[in-house]
């Protein structure tokens, strides 16, 4: 298994590109299931989850191929096996994204059931109730959910019981093709969720409200080929916005957008930091140690679920004590454990967390446990004196694009070191 070893102490210091989103780049690629000609991607980012959604629709059928500008391009015309095998899902949750653009295709479609994971339940009982509303008969066999609507998708008025961001897209996805109009009520905001809709229009689908509670879409006969643009990833600047802050550098973050960040950038500016933003640049600073300051998860437009271990580990080294509270899952605190072994001072109580500011941190072999669990534990060895051993770091594989070389790019000291026992296991993966 990997690891990464990171010699911490550096304060990082430059600035470094935001690459495109993940959560933007997987249900982008699966909607190309619904169109009717070829799909050419920019922006993808090189990342494992990305070669798993593509592994699966070449699993399906479709034809996936990468030019030398590094655009992608997909075809799914020749699809013909709608099918998301467990081996596939159980690496990735976000393959249950496939479902809804199946579904609408060939009026049927075979999906594993995720499962369990590191961060919580996670269920997509929301999903299957969307599409049960759309007229799909849903039966759960064997692990599987068996869809079919043999007659078609029809539009229907759904309100979801708490906001979902894949339950969103995959409905949303669904809908692009149903006879009538679909209306999505506390439909997710995410910006992942505006840029899956900014792909689908110019292809040929009629939605409007993205970007807001209330999502309609006016079904339409047929999608065209075209071009889809990923948006830049709001979780990974932030995270480099982090890194430069912990480490008492000055950061930043190209080609990203700020509009996408406030709320993390208003905790930011909160604790003490500088923030300045300039055309899709954003960089951050502090003159005298980050204050303590208190976090609660919320659907965007509020603080991100996906930042709340990197801010957690940003409030380690704060002065005075700040409270954090997850409310999106029930379970992501796996980080905590770990950041205490590097010197923090956390104490858990349900579902929040009391961080008291240390002087300083220390390094120590720390796991990493999920995807922004590892990215909170970069972020304290960098800041920790001496070198820090992360191990599993394949999770950080899973969303953080080319990250040593990046870091290294800002001035900080990152190896990995390979091991043969590369091991992946199931349902722990976002
Ligand atoms: C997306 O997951 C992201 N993944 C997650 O990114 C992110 O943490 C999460 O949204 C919240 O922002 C992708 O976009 C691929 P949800 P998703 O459905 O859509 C409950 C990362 O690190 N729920 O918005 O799966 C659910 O259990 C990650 O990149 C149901 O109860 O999350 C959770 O408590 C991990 N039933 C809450 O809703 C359902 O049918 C919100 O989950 C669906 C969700």
């Amino acid at each position: 298994m990997d690891r990464l070893i990171i010699h911490g102490g550096r304060p990082l210091r430059g600035s470094v590109e935001a690459s495109g989103a993940k959560n933007a780049a997987l249900p982008l690629l699966a909607a190309s299931i619904l169109v009717d000609g070829q799909v050419s991607y920019h922006r993808v980012p090189h990342l494992r989850d990305i070669a798993t959604m593509m592994s699966l629709l070449v699993y399906q059928g479709a034809k996936v191929a990468v030019d030398d500008h590094n655009r992608l391009h997909i075809d799914s015309r020749p699809a013909n096996q709608p099918e998301a095998p467990y081996d596939l899902v159980k690496t990735m949750r976000a393959s249950a994204l496939v479902l809804g653009p199946l579904l609408s295709r060939f009026g049927k479609a075979r999906v594993s059931l995720p499962g369990g994971c590191a961060i919580g339940a996670r269920p997509i009982d929301m999903h299957l109730k969307g599409l049960e509303a759309m007229g799909a008969a849903i039966t759960v066999e064997n692990g599987y959910v068996n869809a079919s609507a043999p007659y078609g998708l029809t539009g229907s008025r759904i309100c979801f019981d708490r906001v979902t961001v894949t339950g969103t897209e995959n409905l949303m996805m669904a809908a692009v093709l149903a006879h009538g109009e679909t209306v999505l009520e506390n439909a997710s905001q995410e910006p992942e969720v505006v840029n899956l809709a900014e792909m689908l229009r110019p292809l040929g689908a009629d939605i409007a409200g993205d970007g807001t509670s209330t999502i309609t879409i006016r079904g339409v006969d047929a999608l065209h080929g075209g071009t889809a643009e990923v948006i830049p990833d709001r979780i990974e600047t932030a995270t480099y916005l982090a890194a430069g802050l912990i480490t008492g550098g000055d950061v930043m973050v190209t080609d990203t957008d700020d509009r996408m960040l406030e709320a993390f950038l208003s905790h930011l500016r909160e604790a003490g930091a500088t923030v300045e933003v300039h055309a899709g640049t954003i960089r951050c600073y502090a003159k005298q140690p980050l204050k303590g300051t208190d976090v609660r998860t919320m659907p965007h437009p509020g603080f991100p679920t996906d930042l709340q271990a990197q801010f957690m580990a940003l409030m380690t080294l704060a002065q005075g004590s700040s409270t954090i509270r997850e409310t999106i899952f029930e379970n992501r605190f796996m980080h905590v454990q770990e950041l205490v072994r590097l010197g923090a001072n956390i104490q858990l109580n349900g579902n929040t967390a009391l961080v008291r500011g240390v002087e300083y941190l220390s390094a120590a072999p720390v796991m990493a446990t999920d995807l922004r669990a590892s990215a909170s534990l970069v972020l304290a060895a960098l800041a920790a004196e001496g070198s820090t051993e992360i191990s599993r770091i394949y999770h950080i594989d899973r969303g953080y694009e080319r990250i040593e070389e990046k870091l290294g790019k800002l001035g900080a000291e990152v190896e990995r070191r390979s091991g043969s026992n590369h091991m992946l296991t199931g349902g722990d993966f976002g």
